[in-house]
């Protein structure tokens, strides 16, 4: 199953699904916000079915949501609001979104799901000026022993993507070797090893 399957075959239960930490979800929200301004152009990639776009569009000026999976943007185009957003199905490849300049990209839970890592941020780094943002969230899985044996069982029934194991040194490295300085960093939740990072592009 490809990973667009895979994504689109569980948009409709991910919809429906709560947001495990309220208070870690809003703290993100709050912190990327600090560093968006009202006339920004920015892109969130993996959007999922929409709902932090929701939140943080009427922020900036322009906003765009893409995820590969066709099945979760179908969900977010149906949402309320959601003709505030240009909302793409697309991946992290450059040609998407060549008719933008954006001042920030955001990724919140996709790093860790991309099998070609290096290549996605060095695209991202690509498409930001000198001094744009790429915000991100990712869960560092490799912290906790148990995710490895945990992902491998449901890998193999068809239950996960694939994922990467990342440590959060791992994280922040792969972000500053394509090209940029990392000018805050925070753990939201802080038990929960989910990594939080606005980086500079270089
Ligand atoms: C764990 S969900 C996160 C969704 C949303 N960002 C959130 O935080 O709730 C991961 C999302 O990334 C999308 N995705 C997976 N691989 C992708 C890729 N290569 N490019 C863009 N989106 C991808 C999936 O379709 C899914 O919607």
């Amino acid at each position: 199953m490809t990973d667009a399957a895979f994504w689109d075959k569980i948009a409709p239960r991910y919809a429906k699904s709560r947001i495990s930490d309220p208070d870690a979800y809003e703290k993100t929200l709050k912190r990327t916000l600090q560093h968006l301004s009202k006339g920004d152009t920015v892109i969130e990639m993996g959007c999922g079915t929409g709902s932090t776009a929701l939140r943080l569009a009427e922020h900036v000026g322009t906003y765009v949501a893409s995820d590969l999976s066709a099945g979760m943007i179908d969900i977010a185009r149906a949402k309320q609001g959601a003709d505030t957003i240009d909302l793409r199905v697309a991946g992290t490849d450059q040609a998407a979104y060549a008719d933008l300049t954006p001042d920030a990209i955001l990724a919140f839970n996709l790093l860790h799901l991309l099998p070609d890592l290096d290549g996605a941020l060095n695209n991202i780094h690509a498409m930001l000026p000198p001094g744009g943002l790429f915000i991100s969230k990712t869960p560092a899985i490799g912290e906790k022993w148990y995710f490895r044996p945990l992902l491998a069982v449901m890998q193999m029934v068809g239950k996960a993507p694939f994922a990467r194991l990342m440590k959060v040194p791992e994280i922040d490295a792969k972000i500053a070797d394509a090209g940029f300085e990392l000018i805050e960093t925070g753990m939201y939740p802080p038990n929960v090893p989910s990594r939080f990072v606005v980086a500079r592009r270089l």
